[in-house]
């Protein structure tokens, strides 16, 4: 089965209700990142990143998959659908899609602050000052900070190096490495863009744009590949 490759952002998860970071009443209006998403943020204040994700767990789990993470697992019988998200929320996975990479980390886990290598799942929604990790650590949220590694890179690079169909959904490409993505498409495979708005990426013959919300635009990928859209 020819491999089709999916990069998505926040836009993915909008019409589940997730707020997206760069528009207009985004996350990133209301917050400021670096106290909130970054490792001097931590330092400064523990409780304040604690209380950020924990409000976006708390909505979280109160969301569902909207039809476009549906759709995304309806693809699985006509292509080795393979998912490259951008997005710390499971609605990828709760939609039932079998490959799904995390590349800025999962919001439903913990991670200790001395050793990497543990990571908890969360129960409910809740992470506080004074949970600790079975080294006795204050656990942080396991996702990726401004200015920190992305360790899941150089999976993704190899994941979209061997695409045969590239298709971005819901992310203005404005944070790399995760934009940088697309370089990795081989020659000649062509690339998808699903996004109500304009995205950051140098305009290519081999880009078709639709211009829709990712719900209607993964139909629309569907009826392009004439695959049916009822179950
Ligand atoms: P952005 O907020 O930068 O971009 C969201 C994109 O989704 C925009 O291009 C919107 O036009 C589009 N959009 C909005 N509603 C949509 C819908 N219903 N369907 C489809 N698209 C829609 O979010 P990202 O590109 O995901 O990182 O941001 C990338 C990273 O920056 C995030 O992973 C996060 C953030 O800071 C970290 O926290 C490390």
């Amino acid at each position: 089965m020819k491999r089709l490759v999916v990069l998505s952002g926040a836009g993915m998860s909008a019409e589940s209700g997730l707020r997206t970071f760069r528009e207009m009443g985004g996350l990133w209006e209301e917050y400021d990142v670096y106290k909130v998403a970054s490792p001097g943020g931590w330092q400064r204040d523990r409780a304040l990143v604690l209380k950020f994700y924990n409000e976006r767990r708390k909505q979280l789990l109160e969301a569902v998959p909207n039809q476009g993470h549906r759709d995304l697992v309806k693809l699985e019988r006509s292509f080795d659908v393979r998912i490259i998200t951008q997005n710390v929320d499971d609605l990828h996975e709760r939609a039932g899609s079998s490959n799904v990479l995390h590349l800025h980390g999962e919001i439903r886990k913990s991670r200790s602050t001395v050793d990497p290598a543990l990571v908890y799942d969360i129960e409910g929604w809740e992470l506080k000052v004074g949970d600790l990790c079975e080294k006795g650590s204050q656990l942080r949220p396991h996702v990726v900070w401004f200015g920190e590694a992305v360790p899941a890179i150089e999976e993704a690079a190899e994941i979209v190096s061997g695409a045969g169909i590239f298709v971005v959904i819901g992310t203005s490409m404005n944070v790399y490495p995760a934009a940088g993505l697309i370089n990795y498409v081989p020659p000649g495979v062509p690339v998808y863009i699903i996004d109500p708005n304009e995205v950051a990426i140098p305009e290519s013959s081999r880009i078709k744009v639709i211009r829709m919300k990712a719900g209607e635009g993964v139909r629309e990928l569907m009826r392009e590949f004439n695959i049916k859209t009822r179950t």
